[in-house]
């Protein structure tokens, strides 16, 4: 049996920040409490009994801090459950003057993604290997159906490529491109899979759908207690407006924003959101980027409709002047939604602010730029869409998120961890730091400074669009299942990660 105390640290969950030791036992966590030493009388802890009360009849109300002389922690039965037993041979760490979160999610990556003659380049091995070395204990990868073909066919493709190649835990969203009565049958099937989380495109001429099967897939997916994300934008406005760009001649990057615009999406967003309506369902929106989305959002949730929103670090750090830059660099920039304007960018720390946001994933999809995103030098729409992000999301958030005060340590936790966890029916298994959830955990270091660079990077790509960035405040252990798996950035034990079966979705913290 292993153990590790973690000692001395400040535990961070999604509604506080507290003083506490974290006791480590095998894959799990054994036990959280101030002070555990399993010394008798010699310590404060959150016992729920008065100070030498043998009975559970003498429970104190409320949170109140009380003097332990039994030892340890109570869990509420009477018994103490940190005894001297339970915490020897355990290995200490002393982490004083580090928070503690629980293992951040990625809900949006795309792993060793083919887009059209391309492939990314990160597959589940350096993909997950760069998640986990920035934070990331678990990713949620999308499958994508081919036409014509079954879910679980897809379902199959997915856990070849991943099983047994990944350094932290996965999981799958299902985005489906082909709706029909059989495809319907397959999501309780799904669900028996684990797979509780869909992705349907309202762009993309390959992957759309329309909005009479949107309203279908919403219906049989909630049914099954499930969520359906979708990506918003008007495809056919794309196509339009992409054969009007180039026949004006303009096929640089520049033209990206342009056939992709806030309208395009926003006019998606609109439309999702009525779809929903009239369904009658959850829905989540995969990378939000546009104010006057946000504002769609709002009239959705005041009409009492529940809707979860994810954004992405591209759409805070990066903008559309991008576009312009010479040598073909703007090609770097092109994903979808496009890099937006500074009051988009203000108008989403605004609904962080607000809690209107309530996760934060990557879309990590990386192409190489001088092999992938060259070939689109002669027309922007060639250009393969996406970015890498995974391994710095963290870093970026508790940067520029944290410590410039648009985010508390709880928000921090909420947006990369805990939401999600909960959203995507892992909770409390994953997102939370208390006794009994997987030990996925980072201790992090609020002190540690540096600059993004892609020479330093694990992304398997060559470039990152966070080039030269401060960033303040590190992962320096991460845990996976209660083994240290990377350390300082780097990963020093690679190949744990595991799939992740998941159950329903619980929306209860999506509050209007
Ligand atoms: O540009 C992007 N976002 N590429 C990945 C596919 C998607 O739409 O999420
Ligand atoms: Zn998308
Ligand atoms: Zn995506």
């Amino acid at each position: 049996m292993s153990k590790i105390l973690l000692k001395g640290g400040t535990v961070v969950s999604g509604s506080s920040v507290k003083k506490a030791d974290v006791l480590i036992e095998d894959e799990k966590i054994k036990a959280v409490g101030t002070d555990l030493s399993g010394e008798k009388g010699s310590k404060t802890c959150p016992c729920p009994y008065r100070e030498g009360s043998e009975t559970a009849s003498d429970q104190l109300v409320g949170s109140e801090y009380v003097k332990c002389n039994r030892g340890g922690d109570f869990n509420g039965t009477g018994k103490c459950h940190v005894t001297k037993e339970d915490l020897s041979g355990a290995e200490v760490i002393d982490v004083t003057g580090k928070l503690i979160f629980p293992g951040f999610i990625d809900t949006h990556t795309h792993f060793q993604m083919q887009a059209s003659d391309c492939v990314t380049a990160d597959d589940f091995d350096s993909g997950t290997r760069a998640a986990l070395a920035g934070g990331t204990t678990c990713i949620l990868d999308f499958t994508t159906q081919n036409k014509g073909k079954t879910l679980i066919a897809a379902l199959d493709h997915w856990h070849e490529m991943a099983d047994g190649h990944c350094s932290c835990d996965y999981s799958f969203h299902m985005s489906i491109t082909d709706w029909n009565p059989d495809i319907k049958s397959e999501i309780p099937v799904m669900t028996r899979e684990g797979v509780t989380s869909y992705k349907v495109y309202m762009a993309y001429p390959n992957l759309r759908i329309t909005d009479h099967e949107i309203f279908e897939i919403l219906q049989a997916v909630a049914q099954e207690g499930g969520i359906v994300g979708t990506h918003c934008e008007n495809g056919d406005l794309i196509v339009a407006l992409t054969a009007s760009l180039r026949a004006r001649g303009l096929t640089s990057p520049s033209a990206h924003p342009i056939a992709h615009s806030r309208e395009v999406e926003s006019e998606a967003v609109n439309r999702y959101l009525t779809i929903a309506h009239e369904a009658g369902t959850p829905v989540n929106i995969v990378h939000l980027s546009t104010k006057q989305s946000m504002d769609f959002v709002r009239m959705a949730r005041d009409k009492g409709q529940i809707v979860c929103v994810e954004t992405c670090p591209q759409y805070f750090f990066l903008d559309d002047s991008m576009y312009d830059l010479p040598d073909f660099e703007g090609a770097k920039y092109v994903f979808s939604p496009p890099a937006r304007k500074k009051e988009d960018q203000d108008a989403l720390w605004d609904a962080i602010r607000h809690g209107e946001i309530d996760t934060i994933g990557t879309d990590h999809c990386s192409f190489n730029f001088a092999t992938e995103k060259i070939l689109g030098i002669d027309d922007f729409a060639s250009i393969p869409n996406g970015i890498p992000g995974t391994e710095h999301r963290p870093v970026l958030m508790y940067t520029y998120g944290v410590l410039k005060g648009r985010m508390t340590n709880q928000a921090f936790c909420r947006l990369l961890s805990e939401n999600a966890a909960k959203q995507f029916g892992m909770y409390p298994q994953k997102g939370a730091i208390q006794e009994g959830s997987d030990a996925d955990i980072v201790v992090w270091d609020p002190n540690c400074a540096g600059v993004i660079t892609a020479e330093k990077q694990i992304q398997a790509v060559d470039y990152t669009p966070y080039e030269g960035m401060e960033i303040k405040g590190a992962p320096s252990l991460v845990f996976l299942h209660g083994q240290l798996a990377a350390k300082d950035g780097q990963v020093v034990r690679k190949g744990l990660g595991r799939y992740v079966s998941r159950k329903a979705a619980d929306l209860s913290f999506r509050k209007n």
